[in-house]
């Protein structure tokens, strides 16, 4: 099999290091990939955006399978490109349709589903400019913290928690007259759930499904959870409160309906579910749907997943998911997000990294980092995502962090603190 990455992140370097693992996967690309990704397959210059530039990709290199990573090609409709082109049919997608890719791209159609599916998830009401008035009533109806959700996609960006009632109103009027964008002239504003996250995904052909290893990720920049919220600065699997008793409700309160709600609504969904949850004094409720893997969560995913990973995007491809079986690592898997000092306000790219070759024992996923010059340089906020394996979670750590040390660019910066409040 051939397979085709769209992406550049660490999530697709993390998916093609799997990949490459497998006997089935006879060629690895990446469009575009970044400078890690070139060390297990061929990067090939394409956005993933461009579909035609892809289709040109895909018809040259004979790709049989394409894995989308971002969220932004499949709500933009890349699927449903690639299936309306006969010179197209024979390549087999992972990643839904613009139709089911909807749970993420709009927060309206996620809360909608959710409700006529019955999965739990916190109250709301969905607000355009000339509803304000209603959502001004809903406003007084909730207790602060206030929520307020772009209803589109936003770059993870979207999402307001505001303390007080009348910076909430003012905020609403804001996102309604278009502080995001086109996304944010609808608003989802919701009640505050109180409790501590975790990401569960399944991989899914739309009829069977199966549960990847469940991960938390630490979205805030700062240590104990503090200051802005970035892509993610670390993750830690499997998570202890995510045990058996819990997982049970996630899969028949949430898992279940969310497959057969989107069975039922005729919805053809292959590709990957990422259920954000937030575990409510013992019970599961969802805070977001994505339509593709986490970012870090799968550089510690993929470290867990001991059967052929190919074997199961095909499963999901082909409809026959069911037959495959899914092994997973007992070992704790850990990674640690290296970003660019100012990430995630202002930062500069172009930084020389050093130091990969002395690190002993982690694997070292590349996030934000590309080739200029013979050598690798940093171009984004994340740059590398240092992930081990451990007996346990600190254990883990201190590999991470002992081999973070060793990998330099200038103001580089890592949170020493993952996995602190598990
Ligand atoms: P989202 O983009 O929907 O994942 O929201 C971003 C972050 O906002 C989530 O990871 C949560 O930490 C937080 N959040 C979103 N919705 C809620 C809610 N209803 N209650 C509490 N926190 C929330
Ligand atoms: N780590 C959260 C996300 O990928 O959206």
């Amino acid at each position: 099999m051939r397979v085709l990455i769209a992406g550049s992140g660490g999530r697709e370097h993390a998916l093609g290091w799997k990949l490459s693992q497998s006997n089935k996967v006879e060629a690895l690309f990446f469009a575009p990939g970044n400078a890690g990704t070139a060390n297990v397959g061929t990067n090939l210059n394409a956005g993933v955006s461009d579909f035609p530039k892809l289709k040109s990709l895909v018809l040259e290199h004979n790709i049989d399978l394409l894995l989308v990573g971002p969220e932004v090609p499949l709500v933009e409709g890349i699927h449903d490109f690639f299936a309306a082109d006969s010179e197209l049919k024979n390549v087999k997608i992972v990643g839904p349709k613009k139709l089911g890719a909807q749970l993420e791209g709009s927060k309206d159609f996620a809360k909608e589903f959710m409700l006529r599916n019955q999965i739990p998830t916190a109250r709301f009401l969905t607000v355009t400019t000339e509803k304000l008035a209603e959502g001004i009533a809903f406003l007084d109806k909730l207790e602060a913290p206030y929520v307020l959700k772009a209803d589109g996609l936003a770059a993870g960006k979207g999402v307001l928690i505001i303390q007080s009632r009348t910076e909430a109103e003012e905020s609403l009027k804001e996102m309604l007259s278009g502080q995001f964008g086109e996304a944010s002239r609808k608003v989802v504003i919701e009640e505050f759930l109180s409790g501590i996250e975790v990401s569960v995904f399944v991989i899914t052909d739309g009829k069977s499904y199966k549960i990847l290893p469940e991960a938390k990720d630490y979205k805030r920049i700062g240590e104990g959870d503090t200051g802005l919220n970035t892509g993610g600065m670390g993750a830690v699997s499997p998570v202890p409160f995510a045990d058996a008793a819990f997982m049970e409700k996630v899969e028949k309160q949430i898992i279940q309906p969310t497959i057969s709600g989107l069975q039922k609504e005729n919805i053809e969904y292959c590709g990957f579910i990422f259920f954000g949850l937030i575990n409510v004094k013992g019970n599961p409720m969802v805070i977001e749907y994505n339509a593709r893997m986490g970012d870090p969560e799968t550089e510690v995913v993929m470290l867990r997943i001991k059967s052929d990973f190919a074997e199961l995007l095909e499963g999901a491809a082909n409809g026959t998911l069911e037959t495959k079986t899914l092994e997973t690592d007992d070992r704790t898997a850990v990674t640690v997000m290296m970003v660019s000092g100012g990430y995630p306000g202002n930062y500069e790219n172009g930084k020389e990294i050093t130091g990969t070759e002395k690190v002993e024992g982690s694997i070292v996923f590349h996030a934000g980092t590309k080739l200029a010059d013979g050598k690798v340089v940093s171009a984004g906020g994340r740059v590398l995502a240092v992930s081990s394996y451990g007996k346990n979670k600190d254990e883990a750590l201190a590999l991470s962090y002992k081999n973070a040390e060793l990998i330099q660019f200038e103001k580089k910066y890592y949170r020493k603190d993952i996995g602190f409040d598990l």
